[in-house]
């Protein structure tokens, strides 16, 4: 078994270790208009010198009323690209793979950040967009939220389209790595699980039609996407409630997505409806990535809970999954990593500037 530090390849990508920063909302565009700024800019590419392999962009919205917050990342329109470009580059530079979360909020989109003095959906006046958040259905998350418009055909072909332009300016961009979220109750995921989804077309119904959006999504990316570049998938593995999605769906769908031209489902959990309790402790959603990557021909990823390096070394070694994704650690740590070797004694992966500072 391979172990944390090891290089991973996917298609035509070599990462340099195991451990990738998990993509994180810092809702911090000022202009509301999707552009990376500096803060983007220098947040990344610092989680690239303190060592990762891999550095995912939050969750950067398809189209401007698929935003979780006026303040999201986007690259739903060209003049987005630029600044994605030169993060792209700031984050190689520093010797990590730079990939970007392409993503649609559905019906949780349009709210405040989590730090603003209101709550729920973001007024006109504030930026938001209270009057075209769409759903699978015309049902609110939670009283706060917006009441969506449930998508027609054309609104869907809309999403899809839109996903695949997007990933082509990421790829103009020189994004090395496309990770589509279908987890946490957004767009593609209200759709997949049952808790969100009652649809009467063929979007909605048994497992197959509720799957249907996230697949037209992933054909209409991988055909722009290169042959050479991999391509995530985020899901929630599970809804964590009776009758919702879970485990066993995750791995049917893990199968259907490697047939699709999937490198590796990035297994995370919840979101799908509000007041749901989630048992998180230590490894909580490794299991799910254990599944995946046992009981289906692709690639892993575990997340959640994970900041030991023992851990997340123990993660690779024992087979339970091929990467280890981290969020608060890495907010804590930038250079987590560099750490994170130094305490398994491999050789850290500082950048060579830094190189007195090492005993
Ligand atoms: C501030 C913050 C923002 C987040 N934003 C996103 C996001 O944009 N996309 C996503 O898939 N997950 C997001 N998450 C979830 C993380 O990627 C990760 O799955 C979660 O924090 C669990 O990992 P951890 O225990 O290592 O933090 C966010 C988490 C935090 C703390």
């Amino acid at each position: 078994m391979p172990s944390l530090f090891d290089p991973l390849t996917l298609r035509g990508l070599t990462l340099r270790n195991r451990v990738a920063m998990s993509p994180m909302c810092t809702y911090s565009c000022e202009q509301r208009d999707g552009r990376a700024s500096d803060w983007h800019l220098h947040h990344l590419a610092a989680r690239a010198a303190g060592g990762v392999g891999l550095v995912l962009s939050e969750a950067t919205a398809v189209t401007a009323n698929g935003r979780i917050s006026p303040q999201d990342l986007g690259l739903w329109d060209d003049g987005q690209v630029d600044g994605m470009r030169r993060v792209a580059a700031a984050v190689r530079a520093q010797g990590a793979a730079f990939g970007v979360q392409l993503a649609h909020a559905g019906r949780k989109a349009g709210t405040y950040r989590p730090w603003a003095e209101r709550r729920g959906a973001a007024t006109v006046a504030d930026g938001g967009w209270p009057d075209d958040v769409v759903g699978p259905t015309a049902e609110r998350f939670s009283e706060g939220t917006a009441t969506p418009r449930a998508l027609d055909e054309a609104g869907l072909t809309t999403v899809t389209r839109s996903f695949a332009a997007a990933a082509a300016r990421a790829d103009a961009a020189g994004v090395d790595v496309v990770e589509i979220h279908a987890a946490h109750g957004y767009l593609l995921h209200a759709f997949l699980s049952p808790l969100s989804n009652d649809r009467r077309d063929g979007y909605g119904g048994d497992e197959a039609g509720r799957s249907r959006l996230l697949l037209e999504v992933v054909d209409a990316v991988r055909s722009v996407w290169p042959a050479s570049k991999p391509l995530l998938v985020r899901v929630s593995a599970s809804d964590w409630r009776e009758g919702g999605w879970d485990g066993d769906a995750t791995v049917r769908l893990a199968r259907t997505l490697a047939a699709r031209g999937v490198d590796l489902v990035d297994c995370s959990s919840g979101g799908a409806v509000a007041g749901v309790t989630i048992p998180v402790h230590a490894n909580y959603q490794v299991g799910f990535a254990e599944r995946v990557r046992r009981e289906a021909p692709i690639a892993s990823g575990a997340v959640g809970q994970i900041g030991d390096p023992r851990q997340a070394e123990a993660i690779v070694a024992e087979g339970r999954a091929d990467l280890v994704l981290l969020g608060k650690a890495l907010l804590r740590d930038s250079a987590w990593a560099v750490h994170a070797a130094q305490a398994l004694g491999t050789t850290p992966p500082w950048p060579v500037q830094y190189r007195w500072a090492v005993g």
